[in-house]
């Protein structure tokens, strides 16, 4: 039996083609005479999905035929092997898709945690930076940190600063 080979199509920005890329593929590899199964893990926006019911639909409505993924063939296939086995394919897919979601669901979950922490992260470093809403030069005095540091900071400032950095730079005390 042939090796199955898995295509992941991937990519962190949103509408960069990922979808088109699958759907374009997957029918190239239909058409050179593989066998496909497309998995379209994007429950929300199901592009892949509505696109093989697009194109089942147009195949339907122009009496027209085309390779068509797995799915389609297993259900064609069970219908002539044992109807009641339909039922069962259409009960694992249930299953399938509800794994999927809880799946879909934990990761936006899990998402937006992070985003609170990154948010909260900036918060503070922005709280550094802009105590009081005032960029921290105009803001804090020097003696504090004289107090806290040593009468000799500033010449051990002096010694690590670059004059010819216009950036912020952090500097460990
Ligand atoms: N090569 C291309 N040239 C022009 N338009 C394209 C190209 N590839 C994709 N598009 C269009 O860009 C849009 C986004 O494509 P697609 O839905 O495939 O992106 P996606 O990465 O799957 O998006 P999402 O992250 O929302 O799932 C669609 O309208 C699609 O038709
Ligand atoms: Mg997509």
């Amino acid at each position: 039996m042939a090796q199955a080979s898995v295509i992941v199509v991937g990519n962190e920005k949103g509408g960069a083609g990922k979808s088109t890329i699958a759907i374009h593929t997957a029918t190239a590899l239909l058409h050179a005479d593989t066998r496909v199964a497309v998995l379209d893990l994007d429950l929300r926006q199901q592009t892949t999905g509505h696109f093989f019911a697009n194109r089942r639909a147009w195949l339907a409505a122009n009496g027209a035929t085309a390779p068509m993924p797995t799915e389609d063939r297993l259900g064609a296939g069970l219908d002539s092997f044992d109807p009641t086995l339909r039922a069962a394919l259409g009960k694992s897919r249930a299953k399938v898709l509800y794994q999927l979601e809880k799946l879909r669901k934990k990761t936006e979950r899990e998402a937006l945690h992070r985003d609170a922490l990154a948010s909260e992260e900036a918060r503070y470093l922005s709280a550094l930076l802009y105590p009081h809403r005032h960029p921290q030069e105009r803001f804090y005095s020097i003696l504090p940190f004289l107090a806290q540091h040593g009468m000799d900071l500033v010449d051990r400032l002096y010694k690590v600063v670059q004059t010819d950095c216009p950036d912020h730079r952090v500097v460990t005390l």
